[in-house]
């Protein structure tokens, strides 16, 4: 396979680069050439915050957004996906061109969501290519649904709570509640142009006979999910997690490389101090920003929970941004300095497979999600928007690796509910002891899965196999 340079394409958040870095160490571990492409900003902060732990042998083609470059995108997200979508298409077209000249031609191009333009470039010039999916297939299948039938239903009983969609390769019955926000209508502002690109994404997917989708998944976690859709070829290539912190074979493959926010030393030293099993790790991911009330109700909930915890709350970087709410202190900051540590970034995988770790308070961003399940870490799962409300039953209804927070009325989940959840996975009772025990047994069925010859090995094999023999 040495010959084989494969390019891949980031959208640059976090939530996007984890698992496609780890995908390109797997690669060039596998002798196989890597050109990383994610915006140039992207780029930068990379280099600044973790240069030193991205992947050895990675080459990178940083292409503009337009957001270096004076562009403003007045947080106007359709607008920014048409600029990044016009300096993106050159960019590739150019970097493809570049490596042929160079005598090392890019032989397969895989890119990660939110990129459909990626695979027509991959068409026009005539190079293999796949995406990598990096959320459930379980949510990918949602999707496929909602754009080939069930749009008009879900849509129509929006304010129906009795309502119930049952589908083929998902194992529970789904209320509007569990489906990806954006196909709802009340959900958010934003829904009908997230909508329209997942549906681009599955169109750029449609225009190819019997498409290749690499999924952060394993198949022992999503069995049909993974087979649900004839026309695709869904692949389990995950979880996409450094070794170090999932078989411990290498224990040198620490990075999970490429963060985007500067990260706090202070807490893993903070974290031996704790005793085994006690800590409640709170984050919410890369992107979401709570109301400032619902801050409120978490900090006195983890309060009256009496537990020690560590809370990732991230500060706004730059000055001229309009300062969010969550940065504002809360009113109950010094209690809480006494009570927990609060910090800006942490190295989430060091925290989750820490042994003074007891639970993980998440907003079930799929990476999130499936990094608790290959740690062991039973989650309190506090979804908000996206593929997040899918996860979160996954988490507590299929897998029963957690307890999720219920909101009240007005949308808030009240600091009774959240110490709720925090005791029932933190007491020891029978449900939390059955948590426990269902989360291990996932962990383990995901360790299998990246060994030697498990399944998400063998499946990557394949699929890399496939792709030479199809021409590259
Ligand atoms: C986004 C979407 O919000 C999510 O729903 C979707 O599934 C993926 O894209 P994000 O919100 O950032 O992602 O959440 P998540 O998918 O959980 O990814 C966050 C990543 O940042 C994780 O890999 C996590 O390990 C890392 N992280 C988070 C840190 O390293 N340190 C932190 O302090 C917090």
């Amino acid at each position: 396979m040495a010959s084989h340079h494969v390019l891949l394409v980031t959208f640059p958040v976090q939530g996007h680069i984890n698992p496609a870095l780890q995908f390109a160490k797997k690669l060039i571990n596998m002798g196989i050439e890597v050109t990383f492409a994610t915006t140039v900003l992207a780029r930068q902060r990379m280099e600044k915050a973790a240069a030193s732990s991205l992947p050895k042998g990675l080459t990178f083609a940083a292409f503009s957004d337009g957001l270096d470059d004076g562009f403003k995108a007045s947080n106007d997200p359709q607008k920014y996906m048409r600029e990044i979508r016009r300096r993106g298409t050159k960019s590739l077209k150019d970097t493809v061109l570049s490596a042929a000249e160079q005598g090392r031609p890019i032989t397969c191009l895989i890119y990660t969501l939110l990129l459909p333009w990626a695979s027509e470039v991959a068409r026009e010039v005539h190079i293999p290519s796949a995406l990598l999916w990096i959320q459930a297939a379980t949510v990918l299948d949602i999707y496929y649904y909602y754009f080939n039938g069930f749009g008009d239903e879900i849509i129509a009983s929006s304010n129906d709570p009795s309502w119930k969609l049952q589908l083929h390769g998902i194992p529970i019955l789904l209320s509007q509640c569990d489906l990806p926000s954006f196909m709802l209508p009340t959900s958010s502002d934003n829904y009908s142009f997230a909508l329209t690109v997942f549906k681009e994404q599955l169109e750029t997917l449609d225009a190819e006979t019997k498409p290749k989708v690499l999924v952060n998944t394993y198949d022992s976690l999503e069995p049909d999910a993974l087979k649900a859709i004839d026309r695709y070829e869904l692949i389990g290539i995950g979880p996409l997690i450094p070794s170090a912190f999932l078989d411990g074979k290498d224990a040198s493959d620490t990075s999970f490389g490429g963060d985007l926010f500067q990260k706090s030393d202070d807490c893993i030293g903070w974290l031996n101090s704790m005793p085994k099993s006690s800590v409640i790790y709170v984050a919410f991911g890369s992107i979401l920003s709570l109301p400032r009330a619902q801050m409120e109700e978490i900090a006195k909930g983890l309060l009256d929970s009496s537990r020690p915890f560590l809370w990732v709350i991230r500060v706004n970087e730059k000055a001229n941004e309009e300062k969010k709410e969550e940065d504002e202190k809360l009113s109950c900051i010094e209690e809480l300095e006494k009570a927990g540590r609060i910090v800006p970034w942490c190295s989430q995988l060091e925290v989750l497979t820490h042994p003074s770790l007891g639970c993980f308070m998440t907003h079930c961003g799929w990476n999130s999600s499936l990094e608790s399940i290959s740690c062991g870490v039973p989650m309190v799962a506090f979804p908000h928007w996206t593929d997040q409300c899918t996860n979160a039953k996954l988490i507590e209804d299929v897998w029963r690796t957690g307890v999720r927070v219920r909101r009240n009325e007005d949308g808030v989940a009240e600091s009774s509910e959240i110490r709720r959840c925090i005791e029932e996975v933190m007491d020891g009772g029978e449900k939390s002891r059955e948590l426990r025990e269902n989360v291990e047994k996932w962990k383990g069925l995901a360790r299998e899965a990246v060994e030697e010859n498990g399944s998400s090995n063998k499946n990557l094999k394949a699929f890399l196999e496939g792709v030479g023999a199809a021409g590259c």
